[in-house]
């Protein structure tokens, strides 16, 4: 049997790793700034992590939601102190897909409407509703398409009160990336954000804070939406939360309540996402992760801002992106079969850095001057 072409794939295959370190099968070690699309969170097959995996598959790896778990609970306790959100709810999930839907979903059985509001740009998702709100009709088969979904432009916080003002009695939630991955690193505004919360409340609509790519620390707060000051009704989250291991969850504000069967999972919080995500917690903690995202970060960005042929170094936290001139456009290709460093992109010509939290500043070092010899190589060449 063949495997099923979708992903345009580098000739490279990766056999061990380490940190913020990868290897081929050739021995070749790599710098990972891309952390398999901004899922590394503590760094490769980090002890701690591997560990406690270990430990746990060695008692019970899964059994089903039908019985007791407490590592969700202990994971729910965590979650509430590490995120500032003691008083929320945890619904455990597989994929940022799927806490899309259920958030989605859950906002709908909440006050009983059926418009989304999503914005240019946007990405939430490859299944039925988080793909259509995602603002990418290459990828929206017609079966996904429906007129609940609507987009609005992004950080235009006139056209989203005019929306409001017309229909907002209709809206059932608004669903929000903080700083948008996919669509490039463009941050939400503090204001857009604000007004999000604003008319969420006087509507009696749900604000969707996806945080999938841009929560977990990422950004030097636990939640990028947090540098606005805005609390969201519910947090959508996965790619950081098991450093690899498929687990994602949402929180949920404490005046969505709960009813049996409304939300459900089969492999959703098994012991062993739990062990998986309670060991990305401990680490972030004991190594005061997010810290280091801010300050490796902001001295990340103050370098790149000096390179001067890249253009609108942009984002917060370990989440950066910048844009390429023509000249440069094989940039990330000579990074990665040149320098032999994973970066990601975002379509047409950005570079997008999603290291581990745990990047230190000789790594940020070793790719600012492997970024300059390659930029100067292909200027004078
Ligand atoms: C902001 C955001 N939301 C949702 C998703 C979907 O996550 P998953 O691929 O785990 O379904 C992604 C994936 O890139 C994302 O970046």
């Amino acid at each position: 049997m063949k495997l099923f072409d979708v992903y345009p794939i580098n000739d490279i295959t990766i056999v061990k790793a380490k940190g913020s370190y990868v290897w081929d099968q050739e021995g070749q070690q790599y710098l990972d700034l891309y952390g398999g699309h901004a899922v590394i969170s503590i760094g490769h097959t980090h002890p701690h992590y591997v560990q406690r995996i270990t430990d746990q598959l060695n008692k019970v790896g899964f059994y089903s939601n039908s019985i007791h778990i407490p590592l969700q609970e202990e994971l729910a306790d965590k979650l509430g102190k590490v995120s500032g959100r003691p008083d929320y709810q945890l619904f455990l999930c597989n994929s940022g897909a799927e806490a899309n839907e259920n958030a989605m979903k859950l906002a709908s059985f909440y006050n009983g409407r059926k418009k989304v509001v999503a914005f240019s740009k946007s990405f939430h998702g490859r299944t039925s509703l988080a793909v259509a709100v995602t603002d990418n009709p290459a990828i929206v088969a017609p079966v996904n398409q429906t007129d609940n979904a609507v987009f609005l432009p992004f950080n235009d916080t006139e056209a989203l009160e005019a929306y409001f003002k017309d229909h907002g009695e209709e809206v059932s939630s608004v669903i929000v990336e903080g700083i948008q991955g996919v669509g490039g690193i463009n941050e939400a505004s503090a204001d857009f954000l604000q007004a999000i919360s604003r008319l969420c409340k006087q509507y009696n609509a749900v604000f969707i804070a996806d945080s999938v790519q841009c929560g977990y620390g990422r950004s030097g707060k636990f939640f990028s939406q947090d540098h606005a000051g805005v609390d969201a009704d519910i947090y959508t989250m996965a790619k950081g939360m098991g450093n690899g291991f498929p687990v994602a969850g949402i929180i949920i504000a404490p005046h969505l309540k709960p009813k049996y069967g409304m939300l459900g999972t089969t492999f959703g919080g098994n012991h062993l996402a739990c062990a998986a995500a309670l060991a990305v917690l401990e680490v972030m903690e004991q190594e005061k992760l997010i810290v280091n995202a801010a300050e490796t970060g902001n001295y990340l960005m103050d370098e790149l801002k000096k390179i001067t042929q890249l253009k609108k170094v942009r984002g917060k936290g370990l989440m950066i992106g910048f844009d390429l001139p023509e000249s440069l456009k094989d940039l990330r290709k000579n990074l990665l079969f040149g320098q032999r460093i994973f970066t990601g992109e975002a379509k047409p010509n950005t570079i997008r850095l999603l290291p581990s939290l745990a990047l230190r500043k000789k790594d940020a070092d070793e790719f600012l001057e492997a970024m300059q010899e390659e930029i100067h190589s292909m200027q004078t060449v």
